[in-house]
């Protein structure tokens, strides 16, 4: 982001103090593939030089609805810890916390479930969808059932603006804002109505080593960014490429070319990604070069995160630290919130 681009961002012109909610849910295993760095890592990074307010979470609380074995939930986490640490957020804009550390979520959540409508979460996709999947209630918890309310909670608890979310989640955020509604217009103006960061890009949908899919672990079609440097570069080699092109000397295909998406999205050198691509085009360099400058280039990118990964590693008191930094902080926000929560409800009173 250079500093035109910085100074016309509307919204911080605007409202240069606004706070920025982002949350992920740890409900995936693994550590984290190019596809994850691109849909949220690297828009943290980018946020963090344009705002001077962002609060990032692990939702630890929403894994539940579907991680429920004790070592899975604690793999999960610390593995998406260890990851999101590793590349060094700025902490004097980031604020960096697990939801379960903040006990002012949840309480915000019983509270809130009482201005919220029924009907209103009868509505929501998340729970719509497993119905439709013929799934009956039996089978879906109330964790699923009550996610927009947690969510609701985690955002408006800090009076958040702006949520950097994909499309996949715009109706959350418009659940968020009419609880946040219900409860201003019953007991006076008391949290700031959420809106989805705009313009805000989908987050990325990157396509898979297999030039078919979706990147996705499950599906095994990641490159990593923190495993040892072989596997990386076996993954980077056994990327799918232009299947038309049989010889170096065949003019290939860069457009939907997954190497040469991944080149244009992560390798720094622009004129080197430009040279390859006008080499491709007119079959003057081999796959193996291509990908070579590929692997060479995703090396340095994250060559400062795969070493604090293993320091971090190593650590574990850093990471509590950081932790224990980030809850002391985002708990001052919340407390206050709740304060202010309990006296407009009546629950303190003359004996409190
Ligand atoms: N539902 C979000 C997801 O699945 C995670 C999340 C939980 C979140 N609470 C949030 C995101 C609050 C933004 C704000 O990705």
């Amino acid at each position: 982001m250079n500093s035109r681009e910085h100074s016309s961002n509307p919204i911080i012109k605007a409202e240069p103090n606004s706070l920025i909610l982002a949350g992920i849910t740890p409900s995936g295993a693994g550590n984290l593939h190019i596809g994850n760095y691109l849909g949220s890592v690297k828009q943290i990074l980018d946020l963090q030089k344009i705002s001077k307010r962002i609060h990032f979470f692990i939702s630890d609380l929403h894994a539940l609805t579907t991680i429920q074995d004790k070592e899975q939930m604690q793999q999960n986490v610390e593995n998406m810890i260890l990851s999101y640490l590793s590349f060094g957020f700025n902490p004097e804009i980031v604020t960096i916390y697990r939801q379960s550390d903040i006990l002012e979520h949840t309480e915000l959540q019983s509270i809130l479930n009482n201005v919220t409508p029924l009907g209103l979460i009868q509505r929501a996709l998340a729970y719509k969808d497993k119905l439709q999947n013929d799934i009956s209630d039996e089978d879906i918890n109330m964790g699923l059932f009550n996610y927009p309310i947690l969510m609701a909670s985690d955002i408006i608890l800090y009076d958040a603006r702006y949520i950097p979310v994909g499309e996949d989640q715009r109706q959350h955020i418009e659940i968020a804002r009419d609880i946040a509604k219900y409860f201003n217009n019953k007991y006076g103006k008391t949290f700031i109505l959420p809106e989805m960061y705009p313009n805000f890009k989908e987050a990325s949908k990157l396509i898979g080593t297999d030039g078919k899919r979706k990147m996705s672990k499950s599906l095994g079609n990641t490159i990593g960014i923190f495993e040892p440097e072989e596997i990386i570069r076996k993954q980077v080699f056994g990327c799918f490429t232009d299947p038309n092109r049989i010889h170096t000397t065949d003019r290939g295909e860069v457009k939907n070319n997954p190497v040469f998406i991944y080149h244009r999205l992560l390798n720094e050198d622009k004129a080197e990604v430009k040279d390859l691509e006008e080499r491709y085009k007119n079959g003057k360099v081999s796959d193996t070069e291509v990908k070579e400058k590929l692997f060479n280039s995703l090396m340095k990118l994250f060559k400062n995160p795969r070493e604090r990964y293993n320091e971090l590693k190593r650590n574990p008191e850093m990471i509590k630290h950081i932790l224990k930094n980030g809850a002391d902080t985002a708990r001052v926000i919340a407390k206050m919130k709740m304060n202010k929560v309990r006296e407009k409800i009546g629950l303190t009173n003359k004996y409190s």
